[in-house]
């Protein structure tokens, strides 16, 4: 692909709120989801997690939560893009030992990732030695520039790496005839409720999915020269 198919691709996914009835082939919606979850992560641990809603009965008790859009009952598919707060003891290991076996990073580098995961992440008195670690982590960040990442702001680092993934999502769904919208409109404690989603979960977008019923649709952006700094402000 070159850079002008490139551009014809993002220029040409449009908010889609209608569709026809036609039904989506799930393989196919789950070749999406298989080129989703290519997009980068940080520190590639991956906390992205997709729940893919066709039932009709489910998509009725979703219309209310989602603020009444009509898009929720006419796309034939939703995809609800999750992210796991717990990903970093979730995940981190099990991407690793990947990462090793496949020979993706050195034994070198996976400790290098160790040493900053644990700083970055493991801010809560678990584990035997979180008395010293808690002591210890805000002297090493003196030297060593570490990212804070506590739970307070998990919900943000979260939901950073979900939107990644849900870009890459609507950008596969648009190299096919497949349209989609990107969706904040709702009451995210009720959807967890209704699909019985873990309270570690946070939900920053559901994306409604298949055949636009609407041609034409233009949208406009603002001006790159009002939007682009060089070096400073
Ligand atoms: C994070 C996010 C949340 C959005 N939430 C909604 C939504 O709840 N309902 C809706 O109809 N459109 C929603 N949109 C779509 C935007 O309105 C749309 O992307 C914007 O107007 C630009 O249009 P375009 O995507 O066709 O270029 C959302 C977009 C983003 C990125």
């Amino acid at each position: 692909m070159n850079l002008r198919e490139f551009e014809e691709l993002a220029v040409s996914r449009r908010a889609t709120r209608h569709f026809l009835p036609d039904p989506i082939d799930i393989k196919l919606l789950e070749q999406l989801l298989d080129i989703a979850r290519w997009a980068p992560s940080g520190y590639n641990i991956q906390p992205t997690h997709f729940f893919v809603i066709t039932d009709k009965k489910l998509k009725d008790s979703l219309y209310p939560i989602c603020m009444e859009q009509s898009q929720i009952l006419e796309a034939p598919a939703i995809v609800v893009f999750a992210g796991d707060r717990r990903a970093a003891e979730n995940n981190f290991e099990k991407a690793i030992a990947i990462d090793l076996e496949q020979k993706a990073i050195t034994k070198e580098y996976a400790e290098r990732l160790r040493g900053f995961v644990t700083l970055a992440f493991k801010q809560n008195p678990i584990g035997i030695n979180w008395f010293w670690k808690a002591l210890l982590i805000p002297i090493v960040r003196l030297f060593r520039p570490i990212p804070l990442i506590p739970a307070v702001y998990k919900r943000n680092w979260v939901d950073k790496q979900v939107m990644l993934t849900a870009m890459n999502f609507m950008l596969a769904a648009n190299a096919t005839k497949l349209s989609t919208v990107p969706m904040e409109g709702f009451d995210e404690g009720k959807l967890r409720k209704l699909l019985k989603i873990p309270s570690s979960f946070t939900i920053p977008v559901i994306i409604p999915i298949g055949y636009s019923a609407t041609t034409d649709l233009k949208k406009t952006r603002l001006p790159l020269k009002d939007i682009i700094h060089f070096d400073k402000w």
